[in-house]
């Protein structure tokens, strides 16, 4: 099975990207109702996020709630909710001891109350760990869509100028970037979607412009340790080019 000792550590992505699909198809194969699937995923993230640390990831971003997943049925919004709060409510304690540092992109404010309340204050009292080496930050999406989010940073680049403090010309993509809810990240090195969609469905679409990808039939709820080294694993053969040609690469 896939180990830690089969991969190059001197070449781990330092931020993770995944977009945690194909809970409910889980479900139903299992004649299982979809909150079911849900609920066992979030086994899966515990499982992913201690092994994030150990496998020494710097950023571990789940994409746990588009803007697009407001449109389902309202009990299902529901008890993704309950599953977040439970979760946070849980994990906190275990995050301070291990040095985990929670931070969130996306519609913080659109999150019922309860659920911002437990938020804000895992944020805020793991905030301090973040600095410290061997640590993690685990970056939740929540009600997060990247289209969303680059337009909510024009307009703050827009207001910018309106102001007076910035003109068109000072206008760049590190300027951009810091309006962004990702401001302060590296950008993901890796991007792994679970179940077997080939999209982005919205996820970073700024961010990912380079990102390695890397697609699995692995439903989330069954993705485990393993999986995640044999997605490291592939990321470690892929020759990351930025538009130059092999040649170049290889002479740096
Ligand atoms: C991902 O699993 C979880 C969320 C989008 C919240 P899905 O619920 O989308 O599972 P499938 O894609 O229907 O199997
Ligand atoms: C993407 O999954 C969003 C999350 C994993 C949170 P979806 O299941 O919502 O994506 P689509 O609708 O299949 O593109
Ligand atoms: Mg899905």
């Amino acid at each position: 099975m896939n180990a830690k000792s089969e991969l190059d550590l001197n070449n781990i992505p330092k931020h993770v990207a995944i977009i945690m699909d194909g809970n409910g198809r889980w479900a139903k194969e299992r004649k299982l109702p979809r909150v079911m699937g849900h609920k066992v995923g979030t086994e899966s993230v515990k499982i992913i996020v201690k092994a994030a640390k150990e496998l020494g990831i710097s950023v571990l971003t789940l994409y746990a709630f588009s803007t697009e997943n407001w449109k389902r049925p309202s009990m299902e919004v529901q008890a993704l909710m309950t599953l977040l709060k439970t979760y946070l409510k849980s994990e906190l304690s275990d995050m301070l001891q291990n040095n985990i540092s929670l931070r969130c992109i996306g519609q913080m404010e659109k999150l019922p109350g309860d659920v911002q309340e437990i938020l804000v204050q895992v944020i805020n009292e793991t905030a301090n760990l973040s600095g410290m080496s061997s640590g993690l930050i685990l970056n939740l999406a929540l009600s997060y869509g990247g289209r969303e989010e680059i337009t909510m940073a024009a307009k703050a680049v827009a207001e910018q100028c309106i102001r007076g403090e910035i003109s068109t010309g000072d206008i760049s993509e590190e300027l951009f970037s810091s309006q962004l809810y990702t401001a302060g990240l590296p950008d993901p090195d890796l991007v792994i979607r679970t179940g077997g969609e080939s999209r982005l469905s919205n996820f970073l679409l700024w961010q990912a412009s380079y990102a390695e990808i890397y697609i699995t039939e692995t439903k989330w709820p069954d993705f485990r340790k393993g999986n995640l080294i044999e997605a490291i694993k592939d990321f470690q053969e892929r020759e990351r080019r930025y538009g130059k040609t092999s040649e170049q690469v290889k002479e740096n």
